[in-house]
């Protein structure tokens, strides 16, 4: 593993993400990590990440001097840059020139980081302070205006560092600048792929879970269709699958749970159709929160129902979750891989259901699960799958739920989402509502005859993590080709209107 130190800015992630990229395995300490701890972890390299402060700043992250003497390759980022010179008594100062954004830099001597980069190249920085120079045995590499010493390397030692930060994609060569130093200074080979990535997966579940048994819930989406298919692959009939269908999914979902995931892995699996009992509890139900609410409730309710029928005939002992590696970091976790921890009252089961959970993908990025998704032979529809509310289309309908309603808003979305991929443009946009005006009639007119039917809102979105995102600016013509074909072939729809809104202001979800 390489270990990437956090220094508290928010490039950990990324860098940990690239290094994956280049198929080495990565995982993240805080920087309060003491160089034993981080050493204890045997990591093959250890980068330091970019960080808010200056190394001179009150209170600033200190580096271990101990971890660039521990014989492990070291490559700073950034902060970590500066803090490598200081700590082996190179000169850092305040130039009183900051530079932010994008830089022209010049190569001074290639060396082994910079081999085969163009001889001025843009990078991107965010630094005050500046290295003025190397520490004794290090070759400097790059400059910048404001930056006498932009890269340094001692390949002897096996430590490097830039002050840009390569792991961005504003800056030129990054990817080839940290493959440099993974591959031909620290020595990592690249072996990081889908499939060992699965057989790690694979061995560890079945030292975590022995002979007992595990309970997985699909929702449709592509984390918990992943984790099921790396369980099946590694306990096998051990795994029971549980699918709670409430009716509010797309067109072709449940099916693709049902008979694609199936015939795919071959799994357990339990469906649990109550999408009557959705449908009664939602009558004439129009507030967001008060759908939301009831969709949670009767969803748990369905799933400890299941659950219980299971359990009864053989005794479960694991549940597992899909949790993914940014949640894990982001809350401060960050052990080992397919942790496992005593756990009750999952997701609102109730406290005399116990179970210990096992979370197969907690060390993995989205990107790896879609990766891990096709090696198992996952279907492409369900590991593209772009994300989908779990309350599903009942918050799609302005207005109350009805089975009349759902018909019409499925087969408006599915024409939506055929011609979103036939335009190629699905991987592109983050995700497309398709949102049923349903308490909203206006007057329109076809043949010869006046309608008076309903509008139909896309709401196609382009965003990183769902927390902002913008409109996403569509061509017309496939604009165009949705609007005719929603408005010729589903009836009540006579008006199809696009949705402008960045997030914030708007959430992406109509309610
Ligand atoms: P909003 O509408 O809050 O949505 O901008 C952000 C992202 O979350 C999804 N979403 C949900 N996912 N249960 C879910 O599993 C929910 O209740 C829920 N509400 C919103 C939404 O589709 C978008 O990706």
């Amino acid at each position: 593993t390489v270990i990437v130190i956090d220094f508290g800015a928010q490039y950990a992630q990324l860098i940990a993400r690239r290094v994956r990229e280049a198929r080495v395995f990565s995982e993240i300490m805080p920087h309060t990590a003491t160089a034993a701890e981080v050493a204890a972890r045997r990591p093959r390299a250890i980068i330091l990440s970019g960080g808010p402060q200056s190394v001179y700043a009150e209170g600033a992250a200190q580096v271990d001097p101990a971890l660039f003497e521990a014989g492990i390759p070291v490559f700073g980022i950034c902060y970590g840059f500066q803090a490598m010179a200081a700590a082996l008594g190179g000169d850092v100062a305040r130039t009183g020139l900051s530079e932010f954004g994008r830089t022209e830099t010049t190569v001074v001597t290639a060396g082994t980081l910079l081999r085969e980069v163009p001889a001025t190249f843009r990078t991107w920085m965010s630094h005050g302070d500046s290295v003025h120079s190397a520490p004794a045995g290090f070759t400097a590499l790059a400059s910048t205006a404001g930056a006498p010493v932009a890269a340094f390397e001692d390949v002897e030692r096996r430590l490097a560092g830039v002050q840009w930060h390569p792991e961005v994609m504003h800056s030129e060569h990054g990817q080839q600048v940290l493959e440099h130093f993974l591959y031909e200074i620290a020595g990592c080979t690249p072996d990081w792929t889908p499939a060992n990535i699965v057989d790690d997966a694979v061995a560890q579940i079945r030292t975590i879970v022995g002979d007992k048994r595990v309970l997985c819930g699909l929702s449709g989406g592509v984390d918990s269709a992943v984790a099921a298919a790396l369980l099946h692959k590694a306990i096998g009939d051990q795994l029971v699958c549980v699918f709670v269908d409430h009716g509010l999914l797309r067109e072709g979902e449940a099916e693709q749970v049902e008979q694609d995931f199936v015939a795919a892995t071959d799994v357990r699996l339990v469906v649990k159709n109550v999408a009557e009992v959705f449908l009664r509890e939602l009558d004439g139900v129009t507030d967001p929160e008060t759908k939301r609410k009831i969709i949670g409730r009767e969803f748990i309710r369905a799933f400890e129902v299941a659950t219980r029928e299971i359990n009864a005939d053989e005794p479960i002992e694991f549940l597992a979750q899909g949790t993914l590696y940014p949640d894990v970091v982001e809350s401060g976790g960050g052990e080992g891989a397919a942790n496992i921890k005593s756990h009750h009252n999952v997701g609102g089961l109730p406290d005399d259901l116990q179970f210990k959970l096992i979370e197969p993908l907690r060390t993995l990025f989205k990107d790896e699960v879609r990766a891990v998704g096709a090696e198992l032979g996952l279907p492409e529809a369900m590991v593209w799958r772009q994300p989908f509310p779990g309350p599903g289309l009942a918050i799609r309908i302005i207005g109350a739920v009805t089975e009349d309603r759902l018909a019409i808003l499925r087969r408006a979305d599915s024409i939506a989402r055929e011609e979103l991929e036939n335009a190629g443009l699905y991987r592109d946009i983050w995700q497309m509502p398709v949102v049923l005006l349903a308490d909203v009639r206006s007057v329109g007119v076809q043949g010869d005859g006046r309608t008076y039917g309903h509008p139909i809102v896309l709401r196609p979105v382009t965003s990183e993590d769902a927390m902002t995102a913008d409109w996403g600016r569509l061509p017309y013509d496939l604009l165009e080709k949705i609007s005719t074909r929603i408005t010729n072939e589903v009836r009540d729809v006579n008006r199809v209107v696009l949705d402008v809104t960045s997030k914030p202001p708007g959430t992406i979800e109509w309610e």
